[in-house]
């Protein structure tokens, strides 16, 4: 009796060994399990959307939307067998709610068909719009109706309408939020179109292949200017600073160059400042330092030389930050706590610049070489990451939170297979001192 007693309890605690193990292996089993779910739920979700839709066509049984509307819908190709109007119509159509007759205030025209045309009899009968928005329609532009630029305060063209001149953009005199991309402009420079919109808060001309030189007025209005993906030349103005409600400038891919103004710390509500690939020279301005809300500085792909700036690190909002392929020279002024802090850091390709070993003793890949005891870099770069791609050396911070946030999704398993392994050690301590106890007695 008193011989069995014990094996029967090894039994039991192994029995209990063994079902936390296997519940253990189950919890790291689930999460691909839980992540696979939603694909199979999706798919019969599909048709689902049927039934919602009848429960939200009560809502647009208020009036018909505009007879000329309807028929210069169905001109674009648009159904309109079931109402418009409806919020069925997953957002590409907003309507007033006005009557006998509604009318149109904001159209989206996605992916159209190529012999889809634009009549100058649709347009007129569409003038209530407010909001017009093309994306990936190539169709041809034509002259809109006074009527209808006088009302429209959002344009929307990507990847639409061929081609658009300067001449075609500023008639659209109240337009306040301007969005054009991948679509050429022919324009003598940026300046001719937002001199002649005198509302816009808002102006996107990205990848449009416009030519000339920034413009040297700027509405001080403006909110969001992004102007990259074009052939700018030139340098950037001082009279930048005239718009101190920016939040977003971006003239990334360009052909800016000289130095940056000083006059750009200024622009103390800027939130994302981008002037990477272009062919800026000199040292970052200290007037940077001056911009309390800066999140985003990418500076990358340029000429600055000069050293890092240290006050970089004393940015309290900054995220991203991007110095790479430049000509910074010198010491790494950062330490280890405000690299942590930052989302992306990208620093490689410049050639001249170093990190202290012993302040910055971090196993983040910087991109850059320790500094010898003179403060500058050691003679052998990391080669081997140089030599096999370009690409791989500019990655640090970046590349150090991206494992740390793997690494966490792989959290999860690790944790419960550390609880089953101290698990089993408690239970085979407890199986060995229970035998221990029983013999030595
Ligand atoms: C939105 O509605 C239009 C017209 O009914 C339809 O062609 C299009 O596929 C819909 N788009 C989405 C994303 O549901
Ligand atoms: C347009 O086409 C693209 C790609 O072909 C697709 O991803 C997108 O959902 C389409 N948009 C609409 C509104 O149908
Ligand atoms: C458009 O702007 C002009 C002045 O530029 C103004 O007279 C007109 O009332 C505006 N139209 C609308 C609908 O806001
Ligand atoms: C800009 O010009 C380049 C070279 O001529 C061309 O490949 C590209 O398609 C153009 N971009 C647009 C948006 O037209
Ligand atoms: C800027 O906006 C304010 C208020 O929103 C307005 O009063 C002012 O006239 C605008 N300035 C310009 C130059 O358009
Ligand atoms: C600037 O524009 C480029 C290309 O259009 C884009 O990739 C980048 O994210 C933008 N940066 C900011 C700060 O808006
Ligand atoms: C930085 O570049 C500017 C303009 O190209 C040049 O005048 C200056 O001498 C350079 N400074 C250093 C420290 O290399
Ligand atoms: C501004 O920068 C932040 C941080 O990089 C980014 O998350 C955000 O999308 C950017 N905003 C715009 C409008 O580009
Ligand atoms: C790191 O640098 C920042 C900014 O220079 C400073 O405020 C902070 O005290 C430094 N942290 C450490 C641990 O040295
Ligand atoms: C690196 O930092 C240590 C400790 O702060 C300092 O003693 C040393 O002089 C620095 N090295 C260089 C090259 O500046």
């Amino acid at each position: 009796m008193a011989s069995s007693s014990p094996i029967f309890t090894t039994f039991l605690l192994l029995f209990f060994l063994a079902t936390t193990i296997s519940a253990a292996k189950e919890t790291t089993a689930s999460p691909p399990t839980a992540s696979a779910s939603p694909s199979p739920t999706a798919s019969p979700a599909k048709p689902s959307p049927k039934t919602p839709s009848t429960p939200s066509t009560p809502i647009s049984s208020h009036s018909p939307l505009d007879p000329k509307q309807i028929r210069a819908l169905q001109s674009l190709d648009i159904p309109t067998s079931r109402d418009p109007c409806s919020p069925a119509h997953n957002s590409t159509i907003i309507c007033d709610a006005s009557s006998p007759f509604r009318h149109l205030l904001s159209l989206t025209l996605s992916n159209c068909s190529e012999d889809v045309a634009l009549s100058l009899t649709a347009l007129k009968s569409l003038s209530t719009l407010t909001s017009f928005q093309f994306i990936n329609c190539p169709i041809s532009p034509i002259r809109f109706p006074s009527e209808l630029t006088s009302n429209l305060h959002t344009f929307t063209c990507i990847n639409s309408l061929k081609k658009l001149t300067s001449v075609w953009l500023s008639k659209l005199e109240n337009v306040t939020d301007l969005t054009v991309s991948d679509v050429p402009v022919s324009a003598s420079g940026p300046g001719i179109i937002l001199d002649s919109l005198k509302k816009l808060r808002s102006v996107t001309l990205s990848n449009t292949n416009l030519t000339g030189f920034l413009p040297k007025h700027w509405h001080p209005n403006l909110t969001y200017v992004d102007l990259s993906g074009n052939h700018l030349k030139g340098r950037i103005p001082s009279s930048i600073n005239v718009m101190e409600n920016l939040l977003v400038l971006n003239l990334s891919s360009n052909s800016l160059e000289g130095e940056m103004p000083s006059s750009i710390g200024d622009l103390t509500s800027l939130q994302n400042l981008s002037l990477s690939s272009n062919t800026i020279s000199g040292s970052i301005p200290d007037s940077i330092a001056a911009m309390p809300d800066l999140v985003h500085l990418d500076l990358g792909s340029n000429k600055l030389n000069g050293t890092v700036p240290k006050f970089l690190a004393d940015m309290k909002k900054l995220k991203y930050l991007n110095l790479e392929k430049n000509s910074f020279h010198g010491i790494l002024p950062f330490n280890a706590s405000f690299l942590a802090r930052l989302e992306v850091f990208k620093l490689g390709g410049n050639g001249n610049l170093c990190y202290n070993h012993s302040t910055l003793a971090v196993k983040v890949k910087l991109g850059i070489a320790p500094c010898d005891k003179h403060g500058l870099p050691m003679s052998p770069p990391p080669a081997k990451d140089t030599s096999s791609d370009s690409s791989s050396d500019d990655y640090s911070a970046d590349d150090y939170s991206d494992n740390n946030k793997q690494e966490h999704h792989h959290g999860p398993s690790k944790v419960v297979l550390g609880i089953a392994i101290a698990l089993s050690s408690i239970v085979f301590l407890i199986i060995f001192l229970v035998l221990l106890s029983r013999c030595c007695r």
